[in-house]
C-alpha cells in the first residue's frame, strides 16, 4: 500500500491549488453575495481541461484518474464551492456518464463541447415530488417512434440555466416502474423546454439552480442513453461517481475552514497569548486535523477503487456521508474560532458553514448514503 502521491498528482494539485487563489479567490465574496455565475472562471477551468478531466483525450478530455480529479476538487473548494460544483456535476454526472454508458454518435456530439468546457451539462433527476425517492418519476417520456415526447418539471438544477446539454431522466413505462425509466440528451433550445426561475441559495449562491418544464418536447430517439429501460440504474450509477466528486467538494470545504482557522489562531490574541495556544481552540484543531484526514482517505480510496474498475458504490456513499458532515462540523468550528469576524463576510468561513449545508443534501442527502451503506453492509 503506498499512500505517497505521484509527481504527476502533486501537479494537478498545485495547478487547482493556483487557480483557486489566482483565478477564484478575488471575486468569490462578490459573486456570492450577487449570486453571479463564474462564467469566466468556468472558461478558464475549461481551456486548462478541468471541465472533462478524466474524459478520454480523443474526445476532448484531459485523460486523468479520478484521484487527480479529487485533489483538484478538494483545491478548488478550499476557496470556491459555487465553482466547484459546476466542475463537479460537469465532470461526474454528465461527461462520465456520456463517457461511460452514451453511444458514439453521442459521444462525438455531446462529450467533445463539455469535456473542453465549450458547453456545460446539467444533470435532472430531482423533481418536486422525487429527490430521495429517485423512481417515483412524474416526467414522462413516451414512445412515439422515433423520438419521446417529454413532459414534466425538474426541480433543484445545478447549471439550470448555464448548462446547454441536458440529461433528463424520465418515465417512458409505469408498468415497469424503475425498469421503464430512461435517460435523454436534451439541448437547450428544443421546442417546449423552459428554464424557470433561478432559486435565492443558503449556500453556493454563485452556481445557478433552477426549476426546469418541459412540455412535449420531441427528443430524438437516438439521444437515448443505453438500452430502453436503463434510465434508472444509469441514474444510480453515475450519482454513484458523482458522491466521489460532492465528497472532495465536502473535504474541501472542510480543510479550507481549517486552514483559515489555524492561521487565524496563531495570530489573534487573547489572555495574553495565540489563542491557538488554549487548550479550547488547540482541541478544536486537533479535532479538525483528524477528521479531515479521514475525510481525505475516504476520497481517495473511492476514487482509487473506480480506477481500478472495482465496486466503489459502498465507498463513495462513505465518502460523502463523512467528508459532508465534517465540512458541517469544520465550517462551524471554523466560524467559532473566528468569534465575531467569522459572522461576517470578510473571512469567508461563514460563506464556508452555509456552502457546507448543501454537501450534506445534494447527490443524495445523508439518509440516502446511510441507506445504501447498510443495505451494503447488512445484506
Ligand atoms: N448501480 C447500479 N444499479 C443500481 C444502483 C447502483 N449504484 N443502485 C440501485 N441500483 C438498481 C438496483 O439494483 C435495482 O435494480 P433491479 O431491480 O433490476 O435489481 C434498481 O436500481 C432499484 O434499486 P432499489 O430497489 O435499491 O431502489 P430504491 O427505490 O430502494 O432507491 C435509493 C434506492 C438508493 C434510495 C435511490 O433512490 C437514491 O439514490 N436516491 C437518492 C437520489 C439522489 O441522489 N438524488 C440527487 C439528485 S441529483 C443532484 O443532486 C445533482 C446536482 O445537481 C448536484
Amino acid at each position: 500500500m503506498n499512500f505517497k502521491l505521484t509527481e504527476e498528482h502533486e501537479m494537478i494539485r498545485q495547478a487547482a491549488r493556483d487557480f483557486a487563489q489566482n483565478e477564484l479567490l478575488p471575486g468569490v465574496i462578490d459573486r456570492d453575495e450577487k449570486q453571479e455565475f463564474p462564467k469566466e472562471q468556468i472558461k478558464k477551468l475549461g481551456e486548462l481541461g478541468f471541465m472533462g478531466m478524466m474524459v478520454d483525450p480523443k474526445y476532448g478530455g484531459a485523460g486523468m484518474d479520478t484521484i487527480s480529479y479529487v485533489l483538484a476538487m478538494e483545491e478548488l473548494s478550499k476557496v470556491d464551492a459555487s465553482t466547484s460544483v459546476v466542475v463537479s456535476v460537469n465532470n461526474s454526472l454528465v461527461c462520465w456518464g456520456i463517457e461511460k454508458f452514451g453511444d458514439e454518435e453521442q459521444k462525438q456530439k455531446y462529450l467533445r463541447p463539455l469535456a473542453t468546457g465549450e458547453k456545460i451539462g446539467a444533470f435532472c433527476l430531482s423533481e418536486p415530488e422525487a429527490g430521495s425517492d429517485a423512481t417515483s418519476q412524474q416526467t414522462t417520456a413516451i414512445d412515439m417512434g422515433d423520438h419521446y415526447l417529454l413532459n414534466g418539471t425538474k426541480n433543484w438544477i445545478t447549471n439550470g440555466s448555464s448548462a446547454s446539454t441536458y440529461i433528463v431522466i424520465a418515465q417512458t413505462d409505469v408498468e415497469k416502474g424503475h425498469r421503464g425509466i430512461n435517460a435523454l440528451i436534451v439541448e437547450k433550445g428544443m421546442p417546449g423546454f423552459e428554464i424557470g426561475l433561478k432559486e435565492n441559495k443558503l449556500g453556493i449562491r454563485g452556481s445557478d439552480t433552477h426549476s426546469l418544464m418541459f412540455t412535449d418536447v420531441k427528443v430524438p430517439k437516438e439521444n437515448r442513453i443505453g438500452e430502453d429501460g436503463f434510465g434508472f440504474k444509469f441514474a444510480m450509477k453515475t450519482l454513484s461517481g458523482g458522491r466521489i466528486g460532492i465528497a472532495a467538494q465536502a473535504l474541501g470545504i472542510a480543510s479550507g475552514s481549517y486552514e483559515l482557522s489555524l492561521e487565524y489562531s496563531k495570530q489573534r490574541k487573547a489572555f495574553g497569548k495565540p489563542i491557538s495556544e488554549h487548550q479550547a481552540i488547540a482541541f478544536k484543531l486537533a479535532d479538525m486535523a483528524t477528521e479531515i484526514d479521514a475525510a481525505r482517505l475516504l476520497c481517495l480510496r473511492s476514487a482509487w477503487l473506480k480506477d481500478q474498475g472495482l465496486n466503489f458504490d459502498k465507498e463513495s456513499a462513505m465518502a460523502k456521508l463523512f467528508a459532508s458532515e465534517t465540512a458541517m462540523k469544520s465550517a462551524t468550528e471554523a466560524v467559532q474560532i473566528h468569534g465575531g469576524y467569522g459572522f461576517v463576510k470578510e473571512y469567508h468561513v461563514e460563506r464556508f458553514m452555509r456552502d457546507a449545508k448543501i454537501t450534506q443534501i445534494y447527490e443524495g442527502t445523508s439518509e440516502i448514503q446511510r441507506v445504501v451503506i447498510s443495505r451494503s453492509v447488512i445484506k
